[in-house]
This record gives C-alpha cells, sequence and structure tokens, in this order.
C-alpha cells in the first residue's frame, strides 16, 4: 500500500448527515419505525448483593396494556452466562445495586413504566463492599492492564528518588465520571423465526452481533445488527450492557413484535459503565538542572467483582519523558458494582491529570520553566521499549502553543496577579494518546453507472465522530475521483466486517480497509469501470507495530480565574496544539479536539460521580446532579496542530484524534489554578472550597 496523494483530504468536507441531524430526520435506533411495536422497562435491583427471595408481579400484570412480565423465574435461557453482567435475569443472585431484577413488556411505554413500579421485589440482602478503600486488604495486582503490563520497572527508583537533588511526591485523586452520550443506550429487537434483529445505539454494530449471537447460541448470521446514526458513545457503547441483552430477551418472547428499549440516565448510571476513581501516587527526582532521574506512577483503582476492568492509568507515564529510573504500577480493590468500562481516553484521561500535575510540581521544586522542564527531558525514543518513534512532534506543540499563547511574558510567580476581584494565571500539561490501528476490517468498492458513482460498504460506526464523512473523503482520494462522486455506507452487519469506533483506531483501521478495497479496484479495473465492478480490501495488521513507538502527542495551555472572595473558578481561555498526523478534514477534527478539551474542562470543573457507601447507588444519576460543561463554562478555546508526514501508522497517515482532546487538559487547568492562587489541588474535581 501506499501513502496516497491527498485532494479530498485535508479539506473541510462537511458533515455528511450533518443536515439529516440537524433538522431531525436522521432516525437513530430507538426512533426506527417498526409496525406495533412493545415497549420494554426494567426493574432495578435496590440492594448491592445478596438474593432474590420473591417477584410479587400480580399488580404488574394487571396493568392494562402489559403483555408480560419477566423475571429470574420466567425469562429465556440463555445459551453463555460466562459474563455475569450480561446473564441478565439467569438467576437470583444479585451483584450490584441497579442489576435487573425483573422487566415489563407493554404496548405502551406509560403502561410498562406504571407497571414496573408495580413489581414487588423481596431480597435476602448480604453485607457489600460499597466503598472504595485504597488499602483494603483485598487489594491485587491484575494480570495485565487491557492489553498493557500491570506494572514496568527500569533500574533502581527508589534509590533515584533518594539520591536526587531535588523531588516531589504526591497523590492525586480522580473521582468516578459517567459517560453522558445525548443519545441514551437504545434498543430494538424483533425475531424472525430462530433470527432477530436488533436497531443498537453501539460502537460496533460486528461486536453487537457477536456478543449477541453467543448469548443467544445462534450463528452471527442469523443476528442482524443496524446502527445508522449514534449520538455518542465515548467507550459506553463500546461495550455490550444488559439493557441490550433484556431487550433481545424480551422479543424472543413475543416473536414477530418489536421491542422497544430506551435506558434512562438513571439506568445507564446503573448499567452502562463508568470510568473508575483512582489514587495516583507520583514521585518525581530530577537533577538540579531539571535532567528527570527517577519517575514513579502508582495507580490503585476500584474495579466490580463481576467484571474487572482496570483504567491504566499509570502508562501515560511510560512514553512522555525520558528517565533512567522508573516504575508504573496498577492495583486493583474489588467492589460489589457494576462494571467500570473504557471512557474516553482510558488511562490517560485521568493518568495525565496526576503526571502532569507532578511535571508542573516538580518545576516549581527546581524554580525552572515547565515548557522548558518537559523539553529537556524530551527523549530519543521511546522510554519504555527504546523503539524509535513512527513521529514524535510534542517539543513542536510546546513551543507553538507556547507563542500562540503568549507564555514568554509569564511571570511565574503563583498568586501575582489580582485582577478585579480575580486571582488569575496559566498553566502547562503535555498530552499522549496511543496510534494503534486494529486489523480485521473489510471493506468493498463498487461502482455504479447510473449517476457513475461508487460505493464504499464498511460495517464502521459513526458516533458523531464524523466516520462516514472522512471515509468519503479517504475512499475518493484512494480512487482518484471527487468526494462528491462517492457513497458511504455504514452501521450494518450486512456491510463487510469492521472494527470498533473506539480507541482512536476507527478511521486509521477502517481507512486502511477502503485505501485496499479502491486500490484494488483500481488494479481490477482502472478508471473507466462497469457498472456492478467491485473490489474488496481488507486492514492487516500494521508491519510496523513491532518496529516504531506511534503515538499522537500535544501541549494543553489553560488560563484560569479563581475569585478571591468565593473561590468560584473559570476558565477564560483553553488553546490545544497538537500532532496527529494528517489532519483528514480539518472541520471535524477541530470539533473532536474541542470536544475532547471540553470534556477535560468538564473533568477538571465539574464531574463526579458519587456512590453512597452505604447502598452502593449512584446518587448523582442525572444531568441535574453530574455537572457535565456546558456553554457557559467554555470560554475562548481553539485547537490546531502541527503537520505531520507519517508513513508508518496507516496508508492515510492519520494517527487517531478521538481521545488526546481531553488528555492533559485537566493538568493545564489544575496547574493555572495552581499559578493564579498558590494553592495545588490535587484532587478533581476542582471546587471552589480549595481555595477558601
Ligand atoms: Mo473509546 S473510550 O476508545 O470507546
Amino acid at each position: 500500500m501506499t501513502v496516497v496523494e491527498p485532494r479530498a483530504m485535508g479539506t473541510d468536507l462537511h458533515r455528511i448527515e450533518g443536515p439529516a441531524k440537524v433538522t431531525g430526520t436522521a432516525r437513530y435506533s430507538y426512533e426506527q419505525h417498526t409496525d406495533a411495536p412493545l415497549y420494554l422497562i426494567g426493574v432495578p435491583a435496590t440492594i448491592a448483593r445478596g438474593t432474590v427471595t420473591d417477584v410479587d408481579t400480580v399488580a404488574a400484570e394487571a396493568v392494562p396494556g402489559v403483555v408480560g412480565v419477566l423475571t429470574a423465574d420466567s425469562a429465556p435461557r440463555l445459551a453463555d452466562t460466562s459474563d455475569p453482567e450480561l446473564a441478565v435475569l439467569q438467576s437470583r443472585e444479585i451483584r450490584y445495586r441497579g442489576q435487573y431484577v425483573a422487566a415489563v413488556i407493554a404496548e405502551s411505554q406509560e403502561a410498562a413504566r406504571e407497571a414496573a413500579d408495580l413489581v414487588a421485589v423481596s431480597y435476602d440482602e448480604q453485607p457489600a463492599t460499597t466503598a472504595f478503600d485504597e488499602r483494603s486488604p483485598e487489594t491485587y495486582a491484575p494480570a495485565r492492564v487491557l492489553f498493557f503490563p500491570t506494572d514496568t520497572v527500569t533500574g533502581d527508583p527508589d534509590a533515584a528518588l533518594a539520591a536526587a537533588d531535588v523531588s516531589v511526591r504526591a497523590t492525586y485523586r480522580t473521582p468516578a465520571q459517567h459517560h453522558n452520550p445525548m443519545e441514551p443506550h437504545a434498543t430494538v429487537a424483533c425475531w424472525a423465526g430462530d433470527e432477530v434483529t436488533v436497531f443498537e445505539s453501539t460502537q460496533s454494530v460486528a461486536a453487537s452481533q457477536e456478543a449477541i449471537a453467543g448469548l443467544f447460541g445462534l450463528e452471527p448470521g442469523a443476528v442482524a445488527v443496524l446502527s445508522p446514526h449514534v449520538g455518542g458513545g465515548f467507550g459506553s457503547k463500546g461495550t455490550r450492557h444488559p439493557g441490550a441483552v433484556l431487550a433481545v430477551m424480551a422479543a424472543r418472547t413475543v416473536p414477530g413484535r418489536a421491542v422497544k428499549l430506551a435506558l434512562s440516565r438513571r439506568e445507564m448510571f446503573e448499567t452502562t459503565g463508568y470510568r473508575p476513581a483512582t489514587v495516583q501516587h507520583m514521585a518525581l527526582g530530577a537533577s538540579a538542572d531539571g535532567r528527570i532521574e527517577a519517575l514513579v506512577h502508582d495507580a490503585v483503582e476500584p474495579t466490580a467483582r463481576t467484571r474487572e476492568f482496570t483504567e491504566p492509568a499509570a502508562v501515560v507515564s511510560r512514553h512522555l519523558y525520558t528517565a533512567a529510573n522508573r516504575r508504573t504500577t496498577h492495583r486493583l480493590v474489588p467492589m460489589d458494582v457494576s462494571g467500570p468500562t473504557f471512557m474516553r481516553a482510558p488511562g490517560e484521561a485521568p493518568g495525565s491529570f496526576a503526571a502532569e500535575c507532578a511535571m508542573d510540581e516538580l518545576a516549581v521544586a527546581l524554580g525552572m520553566d515547565p515548557i522548558e522542564l518537559r523539553v529537556r527531558n524530551e527523549p530519543e525514543t521511546d522510554p519504555e521499549h527504546g523503539l524509535p518513534f513512527s513521529s514524535r512532534n510534542l517539543v513542536a506543540c510546546l513551543r507553538r502553543g507556547a507563542e500562540r499563547f503568549g507564555w514568554a511574558d509569564r511571570d511565574p510567580t503563583p498568586r501575582a496577579r489580582l485582577v478585579d476581584g480575580w486571582w488569575r494565571g496559566t498553566g502547562v500539561a503535555a498530552s499522549f494518546f496511543p496510534t494503534f490501528r486494529m486489523p480485521g476490517s473489510t471493506a468493498v468498492v463498487r461502482f455504479r453507472a447510473d449517476g457513475g458513482r461508487y460505493e464504499v460498504l464498511i460495517g464502521a460506526a459513526d458516533i458523531g465522530q464524523g466516520a462516514r464523512t472522512v471515509l468519503t473523503q479517504i475512499a475518493a482520494d484512494a480512487l482518484g475521483v471527487p468526494a462528491s462522486r462517492v457513497d458511504v455506507a455504514i452501521g450494518d452487519t450486512a456491510l463487510p466486517h469492521a472494527t470498533i469506533a473506539g480507541g482512536s483506531t476507527g478511521t486509521s483501521s477502517w481507512g486502511t480497509a477502503v485505501v485496499d478495497a479502491a486500490e484494488r479496484f483500481r488494479d481490477k479495473y482502472g478508471e473507466d469501470p462497469d457498472d456492478g465492478d467491485e473490489a474488496d480490501g481488507m486492514a492487516p495488521d500494521n508491519p510496523w507495530a513491532a518496529e516504531r513507538a506511534m503515538g499522537a502527542y500535544g501541549a494543553q495551555f489553560a488560563e484560569v480565574a479563581v475569585h478571591a472572595d468565593t473561590g468560584e473558578v473559570r476558565v477564560p481561555r483553553m488553546l490545544g496544539v497538537f500532532a496527529a498526523g494528517r489532519i483528514i478534514n480539518p472541520q471535524t477534527a477541530r470539533s473532536q479536539f474541542l470536544g475532547g478539551m471540553v470534556w477535560g474542562l468538564s473533568m477538571a470543573l465539574h464531574e463526579e460521580s458519587v456512590l453512597d457507601p452505604r447502598t452502593g447507588h449512584w446518587v448523582n444519576h442525572d444531568l441535574a446532579g453530574y455537572h457535565v460543561a456546558v456553554h457557559a463554562d467554555v470560554g475562548e478555546m481553539d485547537a490546531e496542530w502541527v503537520d505531520e508526514d507519517d508513513p508508518y501508522v496507516n496508508p492515510m497517515g492519520a494517527k487517531g484524534i478521538g481521545e488526546i482532546g481531553i488528555v492533559g487538559a485537566a493538568a493545564a487547568i489544575a496547574n493555572a489554578a495552581h499559578h493564579a492562587t498558590g494553592v495545588r489541588v490535587r484532587s478533581l474535581p476542582i471546587t471552589l472550597d480549595a481555595f477558601l
């Protein structure tokens, strides 16, 4: 494969489905038209651990319009019950609060809701671990952290720390956070014989298909999953959750009729995953001239007994800076809660808060400019495994950002700028996200003589990031035709198999398959194809994956104002400068970067999921109690990028951009808050009480 000559790539192609979305004609999963659908409402457990002793459904069944009530005794049996969270209604055992203990199917949403409230459940309640204790005797080291080693050690970090001219040690804390996509999780399922059609809001129709087929003992071909539009996922729609299983199961009891399930925000807090809290112990030791000799990043996090997940918080410290002596570790504390899962920049988002605030603390301790400290510790090869970088432009991002943000004029003295009653300061942090490419995506390119158009078929997912649009641009360039002659079809298991929209891998993985199909098409048919000519392509493993370190880098800058009397925190200005390979669509890329930065602001100042330690209940389970940044919270904010020509990552030269925008943003804000006030806040979110 060759790097394609960009014509469509690099231009601001408007989002193809934009008009359909803003005029309300784009149909999301729950809005799919079905004849005489039924409605499903689940009944959640109100205890965190124990056994259901009785479910009284008499009153619920008497509600007019109720078609059926499912319980653990009456629900269809699943073929695979190995995942306790997905083994919905397969036993009376309760493993977390909010687990479904019953569900009502009815002719109307209202009847289902009324009946669900009338289901009376009795429990034998057992003691549960519902408070996160970082010193719990149950703390353990997982076998691995996603696809990373659990721990890494180089040299003797403790000895190097003891010998260092200057050292800082600090513990940082981040709370649990929940994904809040605009479109809640929704499933519409309809069985015909032993086949089922599922409209599902998902980051991967293929992964949904595979999971449903496995759970219900079907061949994948018996499960059709369609997901034409997805209103955000952020990781929560990347893995399967109980609601989708419940909907497919309920539909099985009413063959031929579609069953619709839309989760409430409250159900999402209980059943669709979240980012786990972290406690991160950082230690940095440096020579007086700012060379890092020792770097320690130890993370402790809660996880679920039902399903282990580790937020790879310390991974970011394996790749940012040189240090001859380094240790990174992850430890887990099991709890009786629903499972945490991937959330935008899993690991790097909370990890960079600790790592990049610690760098700021070291810069202060050294009396050195924080940008200069980072530049001085720029590695020549990847600090973790010594591989050469495919491309790395962190220093260029820092320098460009410094120039644009006006860093040169910065007086480093904290608590020195009181302007109209507000303490003001600025902060910086580095950003990193690994560049992956998933093998296994396939694509078909087909020519239609009618209109002279090219169809590109791939079971990819557009979760709002702009996949439809950038795949159109990639295909156009690979085919050597204008983007206006390309129609991309995605979001359907009837299309060629594709990997997930996750891990910032979508464009990289799908684009590789599309380029391959387009090149084969041109090889076979030249530039004058006939109607129906088609070629298929696939994304193989990246042959350079073991020979180059691949990642996107960036620099986040923030200005913070803290009110001298009230402690109110505002962020009047943010700038992100990123180096993420070729930017395929500046318009949608800018949205991705800014969206990540807004979420970083939200993480810094607002977001915190509160688990009641007595009950295991997420108490602020809606947008009234769980605050996300809104427009009024965002000041002047911009994102730009440094051009990179990276021949190793994929044929497009594009690194992923879905996650890097959030990385480092909270640290830049916390560092700016320290510069403004002299107060070092090491626990998110940063609220006004810290400054009073
Ligand atoms: Mo995203 S957390 O990579 O699905």
